[in-house]
């Protein structure tokens, strides 16, 4: 198995190099990331290339047996550049030029940032494709996580507008289907339209919708301009690209993974334990967030890459090595906690991990991120707790790292809902990726594995399919859906679904639109919640005792053919439904009329998911997570406790110690953020 660091030699003394190699191999690490943030020094002036420094840190490395992944190093692009060609500089949403001086400060969709990122990937792809040590690429760095995220220029204006053309194929078709009539918005030819910089109003949501779809689609076509010289001149090696918070994204990673042989991640769970200090905050609905929510939403993420590429293992690209910190510092990883994590990535689906990042720099926005080594070279603590990791990653390594995970349940996970809610949230504090965490939430700490899928995905295989806030439905979603639910499945769909159809236009028959029938109910009339107290009373006998507040959305629901699971208790609609259960088929298909608590929208889920015999993999205290990746005779368990204190879990049957070989009692103890890696006694 592949386990390392990501390593910047160009930051230290040659003379330090030796040394670090030398204490990488100590550790066990056998592979680097390199490069990715180093063209100002691959190409000091245009057009000319330089190699030799990384060619020498490459054979050093070698001599120790450690691979490399080398970056394109069009994440940072040089002051040379940008000085000679400023149209490549991005335009943010507010018509803002973004200036040189941080990173990632280019338009995808500028030709002239093309062309010199093609000849550099060209170059590099040329003068490494021999390379006997090179084993993969990793294009650019983070393609999405860029201040402004999507870029607004001229250029981009062009290339939409040919997307637009390429798309409807005649104005009277985008004119109809953005409904162009609304404020006098005809467009008359293709140069008229706009894109969506600050206007005297909001912006037509159809315009949007699609503006967000283009800016996807061009960094889509950027990447692939460097994967096809990647492909073509290093046919032997793997490309892979590193996706900064998953789903969260100006990308489809569904489409990007397709591109690439797999997909890599970066996890970073010090930014989740400081996010409520920071201007995120209110992503939890500014609730503090604990340690296992910290967990939790670093599983949902391993889940999610997993799920951009229908099931298959991912590489974590940068995995947590210390503080994690730019001006601020999350707090220290404690003693064992950055092995939980690492551990964590390998539980929900990694195949490989490297930390970011070798050594702390002195210098740079990032001197306060800290690695492996800290800032004085010193290997102590982490650097130990590692290296232990490492020997037990080698162990278990090669025969884990491909081995699939199975599940029984299936999250939905759509960018058009995503963009056309964060276009019109209908609730401020309404977002769709915390809705998805939301219903992801209770399946994780009860333990029961979910997989994160497209809409389009083949769904026959679960037994269970949750659809939270599914904004968008095109015919052939509601078809899968409809045809899931016939075979016996259980799907449940959330408030605010088949509002829209493909245009971002409000849909013409009652909501929830294609899924009614379906569903067998109707949306009569819905309520934003603010400050209005609003909850509801279960008829579920196993959920009479549940307290269940509403939040954010209330719909009033008319059943058609459905049951009533719950009725609202306050206010003028107080007695009529808020939830529905129709029998479809074989199967049942739910809707949630409004936002539940945490409580009860996770007993209300867990009910359905017993009912349908969809159980935790076993029961666990409170902060422990318990994972597993293989079939029925292939089977590794991970029990991660994520707490500090000492923990038991009574097991289901009979195992061994996967890393000592040795049979474990019926009962396992784990100290605070230690990890037990099972197998079934055979
Ligand atoms: C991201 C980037 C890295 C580094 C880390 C830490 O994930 O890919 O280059 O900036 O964050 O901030
Ligand atoms: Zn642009």
């Amino acid at each position: 198995m592949h386990y390392g660091v990501d390593y910047y030699p160009e930051h230290w003394p040659e003379e330090r190099w030796p040394e670090d190699a030398r204490l990488m191999t100590e550790a066990g690490f056998n592979i680097v990331r390199l490069g990715e943030f180093a063209w100002s020094l691959l190409e000091p002036q245009e057009g000319t290339f330089v190699f030799d420094w990384l060619d020498r840190a490459i054979d050093i490395l070698a001599e120790q047996d450690i691979q490399v992944i080398l970056g394109t190093p069009t994440a940072a692009p040089p002051p040379w550049l940008t000085t000679r060609y400023p149209e490549v500089l991005p335009v943010g949403p507010e018509e803002e030029r973004i200036g040189p001086g941080g990173r990632r400060h280019y338009c995808p969709s500028s030709p002239v940032y093309r062309r010199l990122s093609r000849r550099i990937t060209q170059e590099m792809a040329v003068h490494y494709a021999q390379a006997p040590t090179v084993i993969g690429w990793q294009i650019d760095n983070e393609l999405s996580l860029s201040n402004p995220g999507r870029c607004y220029c001229p250029a981009c204006q062009r290339a939409f507008q040919d997307w637009l053309r390429e798309r409807y194929g005649s104005l009277e078709a985008l004119n109809e289907a953005w409904g162009t009539v609304f404020w006098s918005q005809v467009y008359t030819n293709w140069p008229q339209i706009p894109t969506p910089l600050p206007a005297g109003a909001d912006h037509n949501p159809g315009l949007l919708l699609d503006y967000y779809r283009f800016q996807s689609d061009a960094y889509m076509s950027y990447a692939q301009e460097q994967l096809d010289i990647l492909r073509e001149v290093c046919p032997d090696h793997f490309v892979t690209h590193n996706v900064a918070l998953p789903l969260m994204d100006v990308i489809n990673n569904f489409n990007l993974a397709s591109k690439l042989d797999f997909l890599a991640q970066d996890t970073y769970p010090g930014f989740w334990q400081i996010l409520s200090h920071t201007e995120f905050g209110e992503a939890f609905g500014g609730r503090p967030i604990t340690p296992e929510m910290v967990a939790m939403v670093c599983a949902w993420g391993y889940d999610a890459i997993r799920g951009n590429k229908q099931g298959e293992p991912f590489w974590v690209m940068e995995q947590q090595a210390g503080p994690a910190g730019q001006r601020i510092f999350s707090p220290a990883p404690r003693p064992n906690q950055l092995r939980l994590w690492a551990y964590q990535a390998l539980a929900r689906g990694a195949r490989a991990i490297t930390h970011f990042r070798w050594r702390t720099c002195t210098f740079g926005a990032e001197e306060y991120w800290h690695g492996v080594l800290d800032h004085d070279g010193v290997p102590r603590r982490r650097y130990e707790e590692l290296k232990t990791t490492a020997g037990e990653m080698n162990a278990l390594g090669d025969d884990l790292a491909m081995t699939p995970i199975q599940a029984d349940v299936a999250l939905l996970f759509s960018y058009d809902s995503a963009w056309a809610l964060a276009i019109q949230p209908c609730h401020p504090r309404l977002s769709y990726a915390f809705q998805n965490i939301g219903y992801y939430t209770p399946f994780y700490y009860a333990n029961i594995p979910v997989d994160i899928v497209a809409p389009d995905a083949d769904l026959s295989g679960y037994k269970m399919v949750l659809a939270p806030a599914l904004h968008v439905v095109t015919p052939d979603v509601a078809d899968r859906l409809s045809n899931f639910v016939r075979e016996g499945g259980t799907l449940v769909v959330g408030f605010r679904s088949g509002v829209k159809d493909k245009y971002n236009r409000v849909v013409t028959n009652p909501l929830p639109g294609l899924l009614a029938e379906l569903l067998g109910m109707e949306v009569t009339e819905y309520d934003a919640l603010y400050d209005q107290p609003q909850a509801v009373r279960f008829l579920m006998p196993e959920l009479e005792d549940v307290k269940a507040d509403c939040e954010l959305w209330a719909d009033v629901l008319q059943p058609t053919t459905a049951e009533v699971l719950a009725r609202y208790t306050m206010d003028y609609y107080a007695g009529r439904p808020a939830i529905t259960l129709n029998c479809w088929g074989q199967g049942q298909a739910i809707y949630m009329g409004t936002g539940l608590s945490e409580e009860g929208l996770g007993r209300m889920l867990l009910a359905l998911a017993g009912q349908r015999g969809v159980t935790p993999l076993l029961g666990a205290p409170e902060g422990v997570e318990v994972a597993r990746r293989g079939t029925a005779d292939t089977e590794w368990w991970f029990v991660l406790n994520h707490t500090s204190g000492q923990r038991s879990v009574d097991l289901p049957g009979a195992f061994v110690d996967a890393l000592s070989g040795r049979a474990v009692g019926a009962s396992i103890q784990l100290d605070g953020y230690d990890v037990r890696v099972l197998r079934p006694a055979q």
